[in-house]
């Protein structure tokens, strides 16, 4: 029955350059309808590069991307209702209240005039937002921002949900309260959802699998589980992210007794 629904992401030999450097390499990639896939890699990797391309924001130069069966080029209107997005740069108004916010992105993802209204006092609820859904945006903290653009990226109910670094600057609660309301719109909707992270215990506990990028080459796909019994039968996903990617991590190449310094400082800052 699941073999015959397209693919959610199906993404084949996608190639991204800024001028003469190749940021995304020959990189093919399938995600399956319901599937939660976490994409890792350190600063630079290509994450957010990929991700442009695959919510159509980012024109594609080489390879062949469908989402839901939909092809990339000539589909991309219909590909951008079913897509909700939260990119890793800040993208709300600052000059609108959190509400008006929200109600902006329901007109242009095309959320139906009746149905409106209802929407947005779900997404705000959804991400606690309801008190000061009156205030300006612009003078909501860092993690209420946050929470605001993902209520506006579940206003439109996507059948994809691409998250760049969602959870960056929330608090631990904040933090597991995206997370429930993602999870339960999955249950309820049977979303897909594709997150970046560099939190390794947040990617091992939400996805179904994930994908391992170094150098805009995908290193290793896999299921949290199958990926770090290769590397080691006592590996987290951590260690599993340094196997991969060690040589792009500047503590990896640091002598050790640099190191060293640099984590008695950490300590001593966290004991101040
Ligand atoms: N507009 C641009 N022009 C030129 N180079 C760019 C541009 N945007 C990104 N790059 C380069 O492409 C590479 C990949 O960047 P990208 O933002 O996709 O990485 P990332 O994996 O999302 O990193 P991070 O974890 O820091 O968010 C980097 O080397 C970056 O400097
Ligand atoms: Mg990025």
């Amino acid at each position: 029955m699941t073999e015959l629904l397209p693919m959610a992401i199906d993404c084949q030999h996608l190639t991204y350059r800024y001028g003469q450097f190749t940021a995304v390499d020959d990189l093919t990639l399938k995600v399956r309808p319901g599937e939660t896939m976490g994409l890792l890699g350190p600063n630079g990797a290509g994450k957010t590069t990929l991700v442009r391309m695959l919510t159509t924001l980012t024109p594609i130069q080489r390879g062949d991307l469908r989402i839901f069966g939909l092809d990339s080029v000539r589909q991309t209107t219909d590909i951008r209702s079913n897509i909700g997005y939260v990119p890793q740069q800040l993208s709300i108004e600052p000059a609108l209240s959190g509400r008006q916010n929200v109600e902006w992105f329901a007109r242009l993802y095309g959320v139906p005039r009746a149905e409106r209204t209802d929407r947005v006092e779900q997404a705000l609820a959804a991400m606690e937002l309801l008190d000061v859904a009156d205030r300006l945006a612009g003078a909501y903290s860092g993690g209420m921002v946050r929470r605001l653009e993902v209520a506006q990226a579940l206003v439109n109910r996507p059948s994809l949900l691409v998250l760049d670094e969602p959870t960056v600057g929330l608090d631990p609660i904040a933090r597991d309260g995206v997370w429930t309301q993602v999870q339960s719109m999955q249950a309820e909707f049977g979303m897909t959802v594709l997150l970046t992270t560099h939190y390794m215990e947040e990617a091992d506990a939400l996805c179904d699998r994930v994908a391992l990028m170094h150098r805009g080459v995908l290193r290793a796909v896999g299921t949290p589980t199958e990926l770090k019994s290769k590397v080691s039968p006592s590996a987290t996903l951590e260690d599993v992210f340094r196997h991969y990617a060690a040589s792009d991590l500047s503590e990896a190449s640091e002598p050790s007794d640099f190191r060293e310094i640099r984590s008695s400082r950490k300590v001593a800052s966290r004991a101040s």
